[in-house]
């Protein structure tokens, strides 16, 4: 394969440690892209024949469609997806071929390609994050009165709705989308021209390429070109974060959907049963995006180590970046569209849902708020007051809007039967009026308005 510098053989040890093409034939479509668009400006510039960059670009889509309708066959001994494609292109249309590589290097080759594969990859999870938002805000629209407890240390802590609860996943899952949206326009520069470290002798033009592949400009420096993946680690670190996101919200299914909480119905389309235990559904699909973020952090922890140190520029060390990264976008973009369709099809337990958020006397900030409001009592002496009641109602077993008012009425006597108005879940969420608060009405307006946005 390298020519004249070598006189036997690999050893099948280092073809083996060296192979690429198992996990870089993933980038097979940006790699032809790129050949296309490069063998097209040789022949603008006059480097090569125009009859030559048409046999290439003739050749090319003969090996597209042999790919893509399974009839190529990938060798590990030619490396990579690049010497595979150029190899075939040479059985195709002979010496031709070998003009391809004139003002490039693998190194801005793969680059580029990996550029183009990692821009396609976002574009495919924006779309993704789209969906779930719009799935999201649907239920949340749905949802936006169903009166359920927010928790802080997983204790019931103040009512809120279900709505709203999803809604806060629309927000992240939007700022998901923006990290991707900066990494993206970061990343959209192109490398190709700076061909193994220093640029080229030939008069290309780096322009035409970068336009031709939707780039918006030539990289600036060879060097960097061919030295840098910092937009694969961007990538992957928005990947991480929205993970961690994703499995938030699954382990929150995890827990809900359990018979012993019993807060949310999952579909049959999205729980699995037992070998052994006929009753049990399990919720295996929100487990799995739990355990799958798992390997997208791993997938950026294990580059930013790749990389750490590496002195400029290209070194085969980077190579390294594709298996993970394309194993980590795929398990990204799946869990997604998997949380999407458990989304569509989730049901709360409207009836348990509104009985646990009374729970705990998760209306006791109410009973606070009333007092400092009514009686003009500073803030922290409402808090004890409410306390003292807490603890009769707890002692009573009963919750705060059972509770006698001549017991309240014992411990502050001001206290009048008005105070009952706050004293119910659905009095409480709907005092929360305030501008993101969890209010019904506030929810429905919030749904809608993600739903309006996320049409266009
Ligand atoms: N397969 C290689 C990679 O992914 C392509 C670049 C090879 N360059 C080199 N100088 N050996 O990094």
């Amino acid at each position: 394969m390298w020519g004249g510098r070598f006189g036997s053989k690999p050893d099948p040890l280092m073809e083996e440690i060296n192979a690429s093409i198992d996990f870089d034939r993933h980038l097979y479509r940006q790699d032809i892209a790129a050949s296309k668009a490069h063998a097209a400006m040789l022949a603008k510039t006059g480097i090569i024949t125009a009859q030559d960059a048409k046999r290439i670009a003739h050749g090319l889509d003969t090996i597209l469609s042999e790919i893509e309708t399974g009839k190529f066959k990938f060798k590990r001994a030619l490396e990579d997806i690049h010497m595979n494609v150029e190899s075939r292109l040479d059985e195709l249309i002979g010496s031709a071929a070998g003009r391809l590589h004139t003002a490039r290097s693998r190194n801005d080759q793969v680059a580029t390609d990996f550029r183009l594969w990692v821009r396609d990859a976002i574009d495919r999870i924006d779309a993704a994050l789209a969906a779930y938002q719009r799935a999201l805000a649907q239920k949340a629209l749905t949802h936006a009165a169903t009166v359920m407890p927010g928790f802080t240390h997983l204790q019931a802590a103040q009512p809120v709705t279900f709505g709203h609860h999803l809604l806060a996943y629309v927000e992240m899952a939007a700022r998901d989308r923006g990290r991707f949206a900066d990494a993206r326009a970061r990343l959209n520069e192109s490398p190709l021209g700076a061909a193994a470290l220093a640029g080229t002798s030939f008069p290309i033009d780096r322009s035409m390429t970068a336009k031709a592949l939707g780039f918006t400009r030539p990289m600036a420096n060879s060097l960097d070109a061919v030295a840098d993946r910092d937009f694969v680690l961007e990538t992957l670190a928005a990947s991480a974060i929205a993970a961690v996101h994703l499995s938030r919200f699954a382990e929150e299914i995890v827990i809900w959907s359990s018979s012993r909480v019993g807060l949310l119905h999952l579909s049959d389309a999205f729980t699995t049963g037992s070998s052994i235990m006929p009753q049990k559904r399990n919720p295996d699909a929100a487990e799995l995006v739990r355990a799958r973020s798992g390997r997208i952090v791993g997938a950026l922890t294990s580059l930013l180590m790749v990389m750490k140190g590496l002195p400029l520029a290209y070194q085969k060390d980077m190579q390294e970046d594709k298996e993970g990264t394309i194993d980590a976008l795929g398990a990204l973009a799946l869990s997604i569209s998997a949380m999407t369709g458990m989304v569509r099809d989730m049901k709360p337990e409207v009836a348990r849902m509104k009985a646990a958020a009374g729970e705990g006397f998760a209306t006791a900030t109410d009973l606070a708020d009333w007092l400092t409001r009514m009686l003009n009592m500073p803030f922290r002496e409402a808090h004890r007051v409410t306390g003292k009641i807490v603890a009769k109602a707890s002692a009573a077993g009963v919750s705060l809007d059972k509770l006698p008012l001549e017991t309240m009425q014992a411990i502050e006597p001001r206290i009048t039967k008005a105070v009952f108005n706050v004293l119910t879940v659905d009095a409480s969420v709907k005092s929360r009026a305030v501008y993101g608060g969890a209010a019904p009405k506030n929810v429905r307006a919030q749904a809608q308005a993600w739903l309006k946005k996320l049409k266009t």
